[in-house]
């Protein structure tokens, strides 16, 4: 038995090496989103702070991906983050152009067809 242990001491270390190896690299990506408790028209302005700041609004469109919910939250959310990552996703970029509005999360917003950048 004394001669087992340190060799199944290794196997041991090796297959959790292998192990944490193969695990899923927690990503450091970070989204834009509107706050729950934004409101509505704060998240109108940003809305169209987005769309007229070079940020293509068509997914929020009725014909668009991200139309459904069609609730002001959601649209400002997908719009506020396209903004969020085009603009070299400073903090600045969502915290200050969105003023009590928007907020980082690391979780990725994306639902069915519509794909947050
Ligand atoms: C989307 O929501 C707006 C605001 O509530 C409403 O005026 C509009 O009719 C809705 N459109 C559709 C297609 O549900």
């Amino acid at each position: 038995m004394a001669n087992i242990s340190p060799l199944l001491s290794l196997i041991a270390i090796l297959l959790s090496s292998i192990m944490i190896n193969h695990l899923p690299v927690a990503s450091s990506k970070q989204w834009c989103v509107s706050k729950q408790t934004a409101k509505d028209e704060q998240l109108e302005d940003n809305i169209n702070f987005a769309c007229s700041n070079g940020i293509d609004c068509r997914p929020i469109l009725p014909s668009g991906a991200c139309f459904k919910p069609n609730t002001t939250i959601s649209h400002a959310s997908y719009l506020m983050n396209d903004y969020y990552q085009s603009h070299g996703r400073t903090n600045e970029a969502c915290l200050f152009y969105f003023p009590n509005s928007g907020i980082l999360t690391s979780t990725d917003p994306s639902y069915n067809q519509c794909i947050y950048k």
